[in-house]
């Protein structure tokens, strides 16, 4: 394999991808403070890039035995390091391009898309320019900290008896120990986890291994799961995800007394305009897991819950099938 291939043929480069947000990308530059539309298209073109590094790892399961699929194994792969080594990101190049990931494609053609991909999130800053990016999405100029909106539906009349002197939260995801969740002085604890930490302040921790908890000490009140869920690279996954979360927050009671509830947030598109997704689906797959919508609210970019978990939680499934033949929809699904 010469990996001398043209663009657009061989190797399944490169076609346009349909992004959440519907729009096509431009040039990333680096640079403390970036725009609006720089912070998107960073965030973009990680979340594309994440995707495919998750569809090269499920193919590669099929050449290697268990052990040998590795990812650490994969990257000492002779091929896999002159990839990345020598892959420059293409000076006009479109963001919106995305490696086409398909059954024609063998092991080594695999781990040399894989090696380009690896390559290029190194060169456009790593895990950390995309955190940077959202945490500038999240300054009070640019519309803020989501979990704002949390705050003001906690205060309400709905959830004040539920507040008492232990109430604890685990923020999923986070880029800032002081935003509302942790300034809001509602929580005793806030347990802030991320898969890349920032701060001294937040566990560098991936949730879907963090440890189950023991005892009911070790569960939550509240559990923040913010614009993490479109981050996670398959539909499957992101249904493992809310499952897992309802193994960590406090057993409800019968009288509502004790605050058991998730914060989530998904950027609007994943509900609005998705071929496979909407609003109902994702209430249906949320019901089946014990949970029941209190609060709703739909900026312009993005899309707030609150739920409360019941605990019941059913044997239900959901598939990834077309709810919308939209011909400029996105992707975006949960799958149970
Ligand atoms: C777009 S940022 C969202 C940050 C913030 N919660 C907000 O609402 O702006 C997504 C963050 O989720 C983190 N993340 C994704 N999957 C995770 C996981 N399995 N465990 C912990 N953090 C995760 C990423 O590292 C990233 O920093």
């Amino acid at each position: 394999m010469t990996g001398k291939r043209k663009r657009g043929g061989g190797l399944g480069l490169l076609h346009h991808a349909k992004t959440i947000t519907g729009n096509n990308g431009g040039g990333l530059r680096t640079g403390k403070s970036l725009k609006p539309q720089q912070t998107r298209q960073i965030i973009r073109r990680f979340h594309q890039l994440q995707k495919n590094k998750h569809a090269i790892l499920t193919r590669l399961r099929q050449f290697y035995d268990i052990s040998g699929c590795k990812y650490e194994v994969i990257k000492q792969d002779k091929l896999y390091r002159e990839s990345f080594n020598s892959f420059k990101i293409p000076a006009k190049y479109c963001d919106n391009e995305i490696y086409k990931i398909d059954s024609t494609l063998s092991r080594s053609d695999l781990v040399e898309i894989l090696a380009k991909i690896d390559s290029e999130i190194e060169q456009r800053g790593g895990i950390e320019k995309y955190q940077t990016a959202s945490a500038q999405g999240q300054t009070s100029k640019r519309g803020g900290d989501s979990s704002k909106k949390l705050i003001e539906w906690l205060r309400t009349e709905k959830y004040a008896f539920k507040i008492g002197n232990d109430v604890t939260a685990l923020e999923i995801g986070c880029l800032s120990p002081r935003n509302a969740i942790s300034t809001s002085g509602i929580f005793t604890s806030v347990i802030k986890i991320d898969l890349n930490s920032q701060d001294p302040l937040i566990l560098q921790q991936d949730f879907m291994k963090r440890p189950l908890p023991k005892n009911k000490t070790e569960k939550f009140n509240l559990i923040s799961c913010s614009l993490v869920l479109n981050f996670v690279p398959s539909h499957e996954e992101r249904g493992k995800m809310l499952k897992r979360i309802t193994k960590f927050l406090k057993e409800p009671k019968d009288d509502n007394s004790i605050m058991s509830s998730l914060f989530l947030v998904l950027p609007l598109p994943c509900v609005s305009n998705s071929r496979y997704f909407d609003n109902t689906q994702l209430l249906k797959i949320m019901e089946s897991i014990g949970f029941e919508q209190t609060f709703y609210h739909e900026a312009k970019k993005v899309a707030y819950w609150l739920f409360d978990w019941n605990g019941k939680l059913k044997r239900a499934r959901f598939s990834k099938r077309e709810l919308h033949s939209r011909s400029n929809g996105n992707n975006f699904c949960i799958t149970i």
